[in-house]
């Protein structure tokens, strides 16, 4: 997959990995259009990037994402790649009374999931049109291995999203659209203040491992120690999907 001349939403732009993403694709010659919920909080990541505009828009809210889609129609004909990095996650206990466990998981759901299922079949006939596509859905090492003191529910969410992303992934193989999953370990952003994650890798080595990969057509991204989960625990996972669907 080319990196550079592609038009590419990243959903969740303002902050974090996917602020990283956003300078490094647009300073790469890359158009680059960031959503986030919080006007100001884009405005000041907008400031620091070139090649780049925003659009407010909330990926769980369906109102917002048909005016998002509308104005890339209209706006951005060329779109060529989706990044669906927007997240959320609640730090819980699940065995402890009254925690809400239902609720919490069906915003995580909702978020980690649903709204990528719904933005992607939106896009699709637009990205359909083009030469070279390409689709990337931002999972997590919890797809893998879930932290069930902590995050059981968002792990939960993020393997849902695992399995959608291997059956998009074939699904597509036949057309320009190419399926990617970044998959990143522990990362030091904000989203991950609260589980320790300063102890985590720079947000800009998951964007440089994102681009490295997609220039080799590597379609699993594994980052940092989930590739020690990979290589240790799941090395023929791919395998049994393929094998599974008559693909080997
Ligand atoms: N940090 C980690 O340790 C880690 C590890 C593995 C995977 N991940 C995944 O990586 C992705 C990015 O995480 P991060 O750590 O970079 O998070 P972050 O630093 O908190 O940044 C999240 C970004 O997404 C936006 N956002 C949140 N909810 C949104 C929504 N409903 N609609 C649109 N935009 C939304 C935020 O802006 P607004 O709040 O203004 O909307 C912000 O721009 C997530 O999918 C996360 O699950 C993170």
């Amino acid at each position: 997959m080319k990196t550079t001349n592609n038009t590419i939403l990243i959903t969740g732009g303002s902050a974090g990995i996917g602020f990283e993403m956003a300078k490094l694709f647009s300073e790469a010659g890359n158009q680059v259009i960031i959503t986030g919920r919080n006007k100001e909080r884009m405005d000041k990541a907008i400031a620091k990037l070139k090649n780049t505009t925003d659009i407010v828009s909330d990926v769980t809210n369906a109102e917002d994402v048909d005016k998002l889609v509308a104005q890339l129609q209209k706006d951005y004909p060329n779109l060529n790649v989706v990044i669906n990095n927007a997240g959320s996650a609640q730090v819980y206990n699940m065995i402890e009374p009254c925690i809400n466990a239902f609720e919490k998981a069906s915003e995580e759901m909702l978020t980690n999931y649903l709204s990528i299922i719904r933005l992607n079949e939106k896009l699709l006939p637009l990205l359909k049109q083009q030469s070279e596509a390409a689709i990337v859905n931002v999972s997590s090492i919890v797809a893998f291995a879930g932290r069930a003191s902590t995050l059981p529910t968002y792990a939960a969410s993020k393997a849902a999203l695992h399995s959608y992303t291997n059956s998009l992934r074939i699904m597509l193989e036949n057309g320009p659209i190419k399926v990617f999953e970044l998959m990143p370990p522990l990362v030091d952003t904000e989203f991950s203040a609260i589980i320790g994650g300063a102890n985590g890798i720079p947000p800009k080595q998951v964007a440089d491992d994102l681009i490295t990969a997609m220039q080799k057509d590597e379609y699993e991204i594994h980052v940092g120690q989930t590739a020690d989960i990979f290589n240790n625990f799941f090395p023929l996972s791919q395998k049994a999907v393929l094998a599974f669907n008559g693909k080997l």
